[in-house]
């Protein structure tokens, strides 16, 4: 029997419950996994709050992340005793995912955690921190050189606040926009050199603004992805990985064709398998601690239909773990 958070729609209403499970009741798959920890995400806070329909079908146990040990498996890849982490794929929206003690999945979905980290370390990250780290990867790889300022949008969200951490590691001048101007001491902590109030990245955008990030990592779309892109300097890189303000981009093709800006977008749900374990290794490599105390919150399955309201409209801070025993 394991506890798991299900979402249900009987009679046609939503409702999200803890519920007790027979091991009977999970779904097919070749690797049985004791969880221990999962995590929010933003795409999580959508399905727990019944928004931006998310949840293909029902019942559904949300969680598009996990860290756990392997039961049993029916794969020569892992082996019961395994610490095993999962993020994408679809868990969460189509298959069971991460917000209950125990999950089976696909073997191919399953990487082993890094070497020297645990399952705590594995969900600081998430979802959040594999999306931050392959979007810190496109920007290097696109050849943003270090001295010159790269801006974070959503920078105290999750994919925001492991972004800010990655660049200032890897010794970039980091400008975070966010929000919430009161959270400045908290980005600085971060790394963060310089923190804007996204109001200046909020009017309505001209074709071209002077030019000034070298490289941005944008989490929110819509008018702010288009001023970003309209302040990018001559053959700078962009890269899109989040809609928080929403799935428009009202923007020209003037920062492209002109300034030979270039826009990356990054799907870490579907990313392979060898791209997926490489990033995972880079992660562990640059934030073997994780991240500071003030940029982790702690919570339990009964907390999350609560938290997810909060991620939706904005007023979570940095990464939550989910400790899916309590
Ligand atoms: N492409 C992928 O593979 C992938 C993977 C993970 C997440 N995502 C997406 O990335 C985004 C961030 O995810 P997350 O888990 O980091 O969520 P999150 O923790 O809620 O962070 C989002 C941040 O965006 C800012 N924000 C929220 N509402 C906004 C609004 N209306 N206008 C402007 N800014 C707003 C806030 O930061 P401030 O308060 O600092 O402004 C907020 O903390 C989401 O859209 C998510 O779906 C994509």
């Amino acid at each position: 029997m394991f506890r798991a958070l299900l979402l249900d729609r009987p009679d046609g209403k939503f409702e999200a419950k803890i519920v007790t499970l027979d091991d009977s009741a999970l779904p097919e798959g070749d690797v049985t996994v004791a969880v221990s920890y999962s995590s929010l995400n933003y795409k999580d806070g959508l399905a727990i709050a019944d928004k931006g329909k998310i949840v293909r079908s029902f019942p559904m146990v949300p969680g598009v992340d996990w860290a756990g040990t392997v039961e049993s498996s029916a794969s020569p890849a892992f082996k019961p005793g395994d610490k095993v982490l999962l993020t994408g794929w679809g868990v969460g929206e189509t298959y069971w995912g991460g917000m209950a003690e125990k999950a089976r999945a696909k073997a191919e979905w399953l990487l082993k955690l890094p070497p020297g980290t645990d399952e705590k370390w594995a969900m600081t990250m998430g979802t959040a921190g594999l999306t931050a780290m392959m979007s810190v990867h496109a920007l290097e790889a696109n050849g943003v050189r270090r001295e010159k300022e790269v801006l974070v949008t959503g920078a105290a969200g999750g994919v925001g606040t492991v972004a800010v951490a990655l660049l200032a590691k890897l010794g970039h001048k980091v400008v975070a926009s966010t929000g919430r101007k009161e959270l400045e001491p908290y980005l600085k902590k971060l790394g963060a050199h310089t923190v804007i109030d996204r109001a200046e990245l909020s009017k309505m955008p001209r074709p071209l603004e002077s030019e000034r990030w070298a490289g941005a990592i944008d989490t929110v779309g819509s008018t702010i992805l288009a001023n970003v892109l309209a302040s990018t300097a001559r053959r700078g890189t962009v890269v899109v990985c989040g809609l928080a303000a929403g799935p428009d981009l009202p923007t020209t093709v003037m920062p492209f064709i002109l300034r030979g800006v270039r826009l990356i977008g990054i799907d870490s749900s579907q990313c392979p398998l060898p791209e997926r374990d490489e990033r995972w290794r880079k992660l562990a490599a640059l934030l073997p601690d994780g991240l500071p105390g003030e940029a982790v919150e702690m919570c339990g399955l009964g907390d999350l239909p609560k938290l997810a309201e909060a991620i939706v409209a904005g007023k979570v801070r940095g990464r939550t773990i989910v400790d899916v025993r309590k």
